[in-house]
């Protein structure tokens, strides 16, 4: 192959050459000296990616599976009941883990496309009197429909039915592209993984819990032991693990970090926006539909296209693999009605504009009529009014 190739699923994300090099290097000694710099550095930094002052940051070799895990074991006891809603993929199997850990789910089926609405939130919670659920469960981004939820208005419905269960959310597509205010919205427990608006290969997972958990965790009787955040928090503190940690992905995790931080969360959040919208017209402009319904709650990181009636998406991902373009597939009950793109990570106009043109390619060569040239043009005009500086007056 020559050229390089487009990794457009919504994640694992592209890594950046910057990450790439700062993991290339000797494997360090996890009990030595160094660690503690590199420890200290990645949870500071990591801290004001969550934007939290009174979360404390968990890390694990792992995924984002090994992350929802974790949220559960160490906040609830069996048995404890939980409210979760089904609003795709990810979000039926967060609920699904929970249930396999022996907590009883009570879990709201909602159609893929919608995100989670505050008022349900806030019926539910206002009808459990006896204050039964001990959490409620929420993805923030779901990467199977590219649709957000507003975890803001979801706080606010539980405040407003005065109920004290914990928030545990999912932001394993969302950290990094979506905008995600940990103190501010109250959130619990915050999860995620490195592969995807964190910029790294697969490997680690996060978690940010807040002292409303922490105290929770004290009490909860899930057996847990690589997962126990209690001997992690009091090792991390330190600047050490109680367990060998992915030395080289710390390295690139800082790396990560630093990128972020030298860019500006804000500016990074607005090019995701920025990115998103320029996909969106294209897909518009293609005569193709985003599977999200409401505008508002459209994915800054990805994007789920439908394909017509009688088409089968998986046909674009096959052609598109001609072109060198990987685009996300359609899980669950979305298998061949949908292909996703992902504009999550490091990414800019021009390969936002190359992916479009490979998507139009490929949904011609699997038989899906589209105006060659369109969604690539409607994406550029976006952007170039986005971008374009006024013209200055003359002298
Ligand atoms: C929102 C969300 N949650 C959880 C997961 C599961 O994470 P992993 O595949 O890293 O185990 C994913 C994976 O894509 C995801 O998108």
């Amino acid at each position: 192959m020559s050229g390089r190739h487009f990794l457009q699923i919504p994640g694992p994300t592209n890594v950046p050459e910057r990450i790439l090099r700062a993991m290339d290097r000797a494997v360090i000694d996890h009990r030595g000296p160094e660690m503690p710099a590199l420890v200290g550095e990645i949870v500071a930094g990591l801290k004001r990616i969550f934007r939290t002052e009174r979360g404390e940051i968990v890390l694990y070799p792992g995924s984002g599976t090994a992350a929802w895990e974790a949220s559960l074991v160490n906040t609830l006891s069996p048995g404890d009941r939980v409210l979760a809603f089904n609003i795709g993929h990810f979000s039926h199997l967060y609920a699904e883990c929970a249930r396999r850990l022996g907590i009883a789910v009570d879990e709201v089926d909602l159609p893929w496309g919608d995100g989670v609405p505050p008022a349900v939130v806030r019926e539910r919670l206002a009808h459990d009197s006896a204050q039964a659920y001990k959490a409620v469960l929420v993805v923030h981004n779901e990467t199977s429909t590219g649709v957000t939820s507003d975890i803001r208005g979801i706080r606010e419905a539980i405040d407003a039915a005065r109920h004290p269960a914990l928030l545990l959310v999912d932001v394993v597509s969302a950290l990094g592209s979506v905008d995600v205010r940990f103190d501010e919205w109250g959130i619990d427990v915050a999860l995620t993984g490195t592969q995807k608006g964190l910029m790294l290969p697969p490997g680690m997972a996060i978690l940010c819990a807040g002292p409303r958990a922490l105290e929770a965790g004290a009490r909860a009787t899930s057996a847990r032991y690589f997962f126990d955040w209690a001997p992690v928090l009091a090792e991390m503190r330190r600047g050490y693990f109680p367990y060998t940690p992915a030395t080289l992905s710390l390295y690139g995790l800082r790396e990560a970090v630093r990128m972020l931080l030298e860019e500006g969360l804000d500016r990074v959040l607005a090019r995701h926006r920025r990115l998103a919208e320029g996909v969106r017209r294209a897909v518009a402009a293609l005569g193709l539909a985003v599977l999200c319904r409401d505008p508002r709650l459209c994915s800054p990181s990805l994007t789920a296209v439908v394909v017509p009636d009688g088409a089968d998406a998986d046909a674009v991902l096959r052609a598109a693999e001609r072109f060198h373009l990987s685009l996300g597939t359609g899980l669950g009950r979305l298998k061949g009605r949908v292909f996703r793109v992902g504009h999550l990570g490091a990414l800019n106009e021009l390969e936002v504009l190359a992916t479009i043109a490979g998507v139009e390619l490929a949904c011609t060569v699997a038989g899906i009529r589209v105006p060659l040239g369109a969604g690539v043009a409607a994406c550029e005009r976006f952007f170039a009014e986005q971008l374009t500086v006024a013209p200055t007056a003359a002298p």
